[in-house]
């Protein structure tokens, strides 16, 4: 059975006398000890896909399998969901009805990374992106190259646009306004009336859907993937942050990993991943590193247009089994899906700046 667990009950937990493999770690939060709970994966996908992908996650390492091949096999299991409108197969197309796909990888234990930028009719961009990191000395491939090159490793082409996608799209085209992505950045318009329009077209989705996967095995090993059809009816050839290794993704073995859905160029511009991974390096918990990456984003918008506030969500863990997760300014607290020894639940982060 599934149990919602926040913050503040999740350390209550992790100090609980239950847990039959876990034992102490001497990792001071809040001045005290918590439990270890690695090996662990977490998605920022909470829906029964996410709940599948973290079970097949799961599985590698709870056999002692290592988290690259866990977060490759998670992300596979998300990617190829046709009722997902945000990732891989059946993701929103950009603005000529095309879907292209970014995604990238990292793995701790190798300090090395792959990724895929606009990469179109491929179902799984994850295992392009690792086929990248693994067998190339290259980092980031884009567009048709990426393509061909995923040909040659034997990935099978196929149509991403599924009907549901379609008629989104459609709808979109019916309906094209002022609010497409021609105009001037987001940032430097009115956050309102643009959410107002949108308000008007409830059907169509536009949104910047993602998803991370992290995950710490057996042998403190950490890695993850961050994976996306990007914004919905983008510009064609624009690539947003998650295939940028320190924006949408990044993982240090010595510290932990972290991720980012939302709006890619915020993203982009502040390296948020890799100042996420900074500032657990400091000494930040997860959490902390979540709302610390909300606050230093807000701030730098704070003077171009203080009504602007971004909608990212970010997730981090630390090498102990430590979880983050924060967003702006929402209506609900932010949540992740998390699986360890003890099973699955759903972490509730913090939303970041109330305030605002
Ligand atoms: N975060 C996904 C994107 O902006 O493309």
């Amino acid at each position: 059975m599934l149990s919602k667990i926040t913050r503040r009950n999740f350390f209550n937990k992790s100090l609980g006398l239950s847990a039959g493999a876990l034992f102490f770690k001497n990792l001071p939060v809040f001045g005290i000890r918590i439990k270890e709970t690695t090996p662990m994966i977490v998605t920022s996908h909470t829906n029964q896909t996410g709940q599948l992908a973290m079970e097949a996650g799961w599985k590698i390492l709870a056999e002692g399998g290592s988290a690259v091949d866990a977060v490759e096999k998670a992300a596979n299991v998300i990617e190829v969901d046709p009722e997902d409108t945000s990732v891989g197969y059946g993701g929103l197309p950009n603005e000529n009805g095309i879907v292209q796909l970014d995604a990238s990888i990292m793995d701790g234990k190798t300090y090395n990374a792959g990724a895929v930028a606009c990469l179109e009719n491929i179902k799984n961009p994850a295992s392009v992106a690792r086929v990248v990191m693994e067998r190339t000395d290259h980092i980031l491939m884009v567009g048709q190259g990426a393509l061909e090159f995923a040909r040659k490793w034997g990935f099978k082409e196929e149509d991403l646009l599924t009907e549901k996608s379609r008629k989104i799209w459609l709808r979109w085209k019916e309906n094209l306004n002022k609010y497409d992505d021609w105009g001037p950045p987001d940032h430097l318009r009115d956050k309102q009336k643009i959410e107002s329009y949108w308000k008007n077209f409830p059907e169509v989705e536009h949104h910047y859907g993602t998803t991370n996967v992290l995950a710490v095995d057996k042998n403190g090993d950490i890695a993850g993937i961050t994976t996306t059809s990007g914004l919905s009816f983008k510009i064609p050839g624009r690539v947003g942050d998650s295939p940028i290794i320190g924006a949408g993704l990044y993982v240090d073995n010595e510290i932990g990993a972290a991720g980012a859905t939302g709006r890619g160029e915020d993203v982009i511009k502040s390296l948020a991943s890799y100042y996420m991974v900074l500032r657990m390096k400091d000494g930040r918990t997860p959490q902390q590193a979540c709302e610390d990456a909300l606050h230093m984003i807000i701030g730098k918008y704070s003077n171009v247009n203080p009504d602007f506030y971004p909608s990212e969500k970010f997730i981090a863990i630390n090498k102990f089994g430590e979880t983050g997760c924060a967003t702006m300014r929402s209506n609900r607290n932010p949540i992740m899906s998390v699986r360890t020894g003890n099973g699955y639940t759903k972490y509730e982060g913090e939303i970041g700046y109330p305030d605002k």
